[in-house]
């Protein structure tokens, strides 16, 4: 091992985790979906950040999409920048996840931003055997550290999303209301059920989550969510998340919309949701 390593890794021993370790053992959600743009960066950004500001729970945010979407959308509440990179980290056994846990001007939230290293990591980790597994070793050491670890995932199901799946206890799929979207959660589902046989026998369905639902679009709408409950029943979440301007122009503020128009119909519904998400991971209860 190069000097130079030894010294980065035992100043990193030394300096521990920024984030205290404590009783914690997070409960960890992959927010997935085959297609993008179907508002799965949003939702988990919403959901993290709804948890750590109006439920106090300590959560920590892993972007495993290269396109670090993000870090944009949280860009003015991140404080610093990690000065190593989730690829690099991901491809060595020894590291820990932590070294990149960014704090956030919102108190219990941190984030793991992430930037195009990751594509790189994923082409790297192809020839690898047990790939799918690097980042779960990683995760089960930052639970400790959490009330909840929330996964934003690249929309296709390469290893970055079975990395994903395979660290995740829950799936939390987000589907904007098109017909494509509704093939897409079919396929996931069939996905997950092979991850479980092969990958995570501990992972399990919390739900589906409408999106970007324009409510000018009455008949459409009714059909695909009828369609959703035929199929899901209970999984699909009761809230729904209409399409907002205030939504796209928080993020090109990168802020939450909660922070951007606290008054708007867009931070009741992610409110909402959260509040549903938090009672669906049985949260609501207690606080220990
Ligand atoms: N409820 C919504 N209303 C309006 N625009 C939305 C909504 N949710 C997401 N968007 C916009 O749609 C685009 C894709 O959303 P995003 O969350 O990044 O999807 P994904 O992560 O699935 O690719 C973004 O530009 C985002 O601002
Ligand atoms: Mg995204």
């Amino acid at each position: 091992m190069a000097l130079k390593e030894t010294f980065g890794n035992l100043k990193r021993m030394l300096q521990g985790p920024r984030v205290q370790s404590s009783n914690h053992k997070a409960i960890v959600v992959a927010v997935t979906a085959q297609k993008g743009g179907v508002g799965k960066t949003t939702t988990a950004v919403h959901l993290a950040a709804g948890l750590a500001q109006f439920h106090k729970r300590k959560v920590l945010l892993v972007d495993m999409d290269a396109q670090g979407h993000v870090g944009m959308s949280l860009s003015s509440l991140l404080t610093t920048q990690p000065n190593e990179s989730l690829g690099n980290i991901l491809l060595q056994k020894h590291r820990d996840i932590q070294e990149l846990a960014t704090e956030t001007s919102l108190e219990n939230l941190w984030v793991i931003p992430s930037d195009k290293s990751l594509n790189d990591a994923e082409a790297q980790l192809a020839s690898r055997i047990g790939k799918e597994f690097s980042l779960k070793q990683k995760i089960d050491i930052a639970r400790t550290h959490y009330d909840v670890i929330l996964i934003d995932c690249p929309p296709n199901i390469g290893t970055l999303t079975l990395n994903a799946l395979t660290a995740a206890d829950y799936v939390l799929v987000p589907c904007d209301m098109s017909i494509l979207s509704l093939d897409g959660v079919t396929s996931l589902l069939e996905t997950t059920q092979t991850v479980r046989e092969v990958l995570n026998p501990d992972l399990k369905w919390l739900g589906v989550v409408r999106t970007r639902l324009d409510r000018r679009n009455v008949k459409l709408n009714r059909t695909i969510v009828d369609a959703l409950r035929e199929q899901y029943g209970e999984q699909l979440f009761n809230t729904e998340i209409g399409s907002a301007s205030a939504i796209v122009r928080a993020q090109l503020a990168g802020k939450t919309v909660y922070a951007f128009d606290p008054k708007s119909r867009a931070t009741r519904s992610y409110r909402v949701l959260t509040d549903e998400f938090a009672q669906r991971l049985g949260l609501l209860a207690s606080k220990s």
